[in-house]
């Protein structure tokens, strides 16, 4: 039987990171196999225990220190990896991958990997406006990210509008999308 598809799934420091626990679980669902990396603002928000049950995999956040040994492994996963997946994604990673500054184990992880990237951003209202997270949205885009847009509709800070994560069965569709197109069914 062939090897289940490969997913890296980046978790960033967002109010909506508690929604990538459902996302995972559907990815396993499907058969996926998902290897889970935090930003260290994730882990204010959810611990790295959730995505470590959920996806059976270690889960990834420290470049140095006691993880340091794990760290190879992750690099292998870039070139294993069928698709690199980042959901929620911060206002600052877009900015990083726009710049392609690797200064955390995510986005260092980002660009040694070939793999198509899919990014669902989640941010308060004026933080998706602004003019900066714009250009860094035309940016990635220009470069072939596949960019799912954000919702609209109540916001976590209490303000309504754009910035809300997209519905996870539906970024769950569009990375199957990506494999169909790859030619790496389940
Ligand atoms: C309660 C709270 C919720 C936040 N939610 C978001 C969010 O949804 N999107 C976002 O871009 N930043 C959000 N931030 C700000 C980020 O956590 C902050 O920019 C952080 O540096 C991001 O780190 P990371 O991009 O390395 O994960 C939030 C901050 C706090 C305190």
């Amino acid at each position: 039987m062939a090897n289940p598809p490969c997913i890296l799934l980046g978790v960033t420091g967002s109010i909506a990171a508690y929604r990538a626990a459902e996302l995972v679980r559907l990815m396993i669902v499907r058969g996926w196999d998902v290897h889970v990396i935090m930003t260290r603002s994730a882990t204010e928000f959810v611990g790295k225990l959730t995505f470590q049950t959920l996806s059976r995999h270690p889960v990834g956040v420290e470049q140095w220190g006691d993880e340091a040994n794990w760290r190879p492994e992750h690099i292998a996963l870039a070139d294993r990896a069928d698709v690199f997946v980042i959901a929620p994604c911060t206002a600052n990673v877009m900015a990083k991958l726009a710049c392609g500054i690797a200064d955390d184990l995510l986005t260092s992880t980002v660009l040694a990997c070939q793999a198509p990237l899919v990014v669902a951003p989640a941010m308060n209202v004026h933080m998706w406006e602004h003019p900066a997270t714009q250009a860094n949205l035309k940016i990635l885009q220009a470069r072939g990210v596949r960019m799912i847009d954000v919702a609209e509709g109540d916001l976590a800070c209490g303000y309504q509008g754009k910035g809300r994560l997209a519905p996870v069965d539906g970024i769950v569709e569009v990375v199957q999308g990506v494999l169909d197109s790859r030619g790496s069914k389940p």
